[in-house]
């Protein structure tokens, strides 16, 4: 018997002050692109903003539906679009944050587990890790250096192969 270990890093930051320029810029966008969300059943806005490696910029938002399952998440909705603008390209990173119109945004949130599955599988296809920047609309940021960290164990494209 082996006892495997997952260990990983985040970087906490009071706000976005501290980040630097090219971050906080994409924070600040995410924050922004929030308002696109299309959210009236569960009223929490979620913007999503990426920096690909050919330098373009594109954004994502929360799109819910009178179904409530076929609504989508923000991350989903911006590799969708990444996928099909940019074909191949990788994502560097992607800041993600959050209005709760109901309630408080100055906590970071991280994306759900189905989308940590696409996250982690858009960065195998395109053998690039992406970096997560996470925070609500105000308050402390959170930054994981490769998304694959928060999810151990994933279900792969080889696993079927
Ligand atoms: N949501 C996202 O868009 N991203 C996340 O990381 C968490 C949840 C959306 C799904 C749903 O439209 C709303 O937020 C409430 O769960």
């Amino acid at each position: 018997m082996t006892i495997q270990e997952f260990k990983f890093n985040i970087k906490s930051y009071d706000s976005i002050d501290e980040l630097n320029k090219e971050d906080a810029q994409l924070l600040v966008e995410a924050r922004n692109v929030t308002k696109y969300a299309y959210a009236p059943y569960s009223r929490f806005k979620v913007g999503a903003f990426a920096r690909l490696l050919n330098g373009q910029t594109l954004s994502g938002t929360n799109q819910e539906n009178a179904s409530y399952p076929a609504g989508i998440c923000a991350e989903r909705t911006l590799l969708s679009a990444a996928s099909s603008l940019f074909p191949g390209i990788g994502i560097e990173t992607i800041a993600i944050s959050y209005n709760n119109t109901r309630g408080q945004s100055n906590k970071p949130i991280s994306p759900c587990g189905i989308c940590r599955q696409s996250l982690v599988e858009f960065q195998e296809r395109t053998s690039k890790a992406i970096r997560l920047i996470l925070s609500g609309m105000e308050g402390k940021v959170l930054i994981v250096e490769n998304a694959a960290n928060l999810l151990p164990l994933v279900f792969s494209a080889n696993d079927i192969a």
